[in-house]
């Protein structure tokens, strides 16, 4: 989705969705006992974080409180593309005064960096995390395995999370995903196929729908163009598809008052390297 349509929706879906609150309780609960795993040792430059598809930094940062939590020091690489989220995470990382966390922030695709000769030599990191980003990946397999392979120590983990096979598939409905390729069930065969040391967990959230059925509703609208991945959805799509799409909704929705939840989840893999 092209910007800055992607941030009105995202910023909507955000607000109707408890997607973030539930990845943070999930964080809070289980990352502590993933880093305590993590074997490959620590020297004194501190413990290396790479995160992937970073967005605004704000759910990198929690990740690295909680590291600091268990380590005295942290270097974080985090790899973005765009400019915008980039300077919000800057703005993030100046308010808040960390002073045992550096952070390289490299603006590039993670395909643009797998590229970088220097990348598979430079050093090892203890934790790799994926969050909400693997469906735009142009090749899954290869992105996976190439941190895994050039930039994990043995003992080190890797986290991967992205909306589950088992929330509503509005993707295929529409069919035309603008940059969502990949589902969870894709990345579960790879790692099966792979024969990697995996665990995965299913982390369920809802999403408030309830203006997606009021075709007035310019918030709707916008969490109808993020729900489906389809900028101007309602422009685009033609009438007897939105319906069929609002159906599925429906049928895996649920009402709680006047409002109509829908039943989402992400599935998390935690990959150990071994
Ligand atoms: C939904 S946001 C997730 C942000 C953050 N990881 C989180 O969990 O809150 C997805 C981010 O991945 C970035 N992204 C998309 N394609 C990418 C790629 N090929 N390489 C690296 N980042 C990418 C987008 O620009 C966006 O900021």
């Amino acid at each position: 989705m092209e910007w800055p349509t992607y941030r009105n929706s995202l910023e909507e879906y955000h607000r109707r969705s408890t997607e973030k609150k539930e990845f943070e309780q999930w964080l809070q609960s289980n990352l502590s006992g993933i880093i305590d795993k993590i074997t490959l040792p620590v020297d004194e430059d501190g413990f290396r974080h790479l995160d992937i598809g970073s967005g605004d930094g704000d759910m990198c940062c929690k990740l690295v409180d909680i590291i600091l939590n268990h380590h005295h020091s942290v270097i974080c690489r985090s790899v973005e593309p765009i400019a915008e989220e980039i300077e919000k995470f800057r703005e993030l990382v100046k308010k808040q005064t960390r002073a045992n966390a550096t952070f390289d922030m490299r603006q590039e695709t993670t395909e643009e960096y797998e590229k970088r000769p220097e990348v598979v030599v430079e050093c090892l990191f203890h934790l790799v995390t994926i969050l909400q980003m693997i469906v735009a990946v142009d090749d899954l397999e290869k992105t996976i395995m190439h941190h895994y392979e050039n930039e994990m120590g043995k003992g080190s983990a890797m986290i991967i999370s992205l909306i589950s096979d088992k929330s509503p598939d509005l993707i295929s409905a529409v069919d035309a995903s603008h940059g969502f390729k990949w589902s969870s069930a894709d990345v579960r065969r790879m790692l099966q196929e792979k024969d990697l040391h995996y665990t995965e967990q299913f982390v369920p959230y809802t999403v408030d729908i309830t203006q997606c059925f009021d075709e007035t509703s310019l918030k709707g609208a916008l969490l109808m163009e993020m729900l489906t991945i389809t900028p101007g959805f309602r422009e685009c799509v033609s009438k007897e598809k939105q319906k069929t799409i609002l159906d599925i909704l429906k049928s895996k929705s649920f009402k709680d008052g006047d409002d109509i939840l829908a039943k989402y989840g992400f599935d998390v893999y935690i990959v150990f390297k071994t």
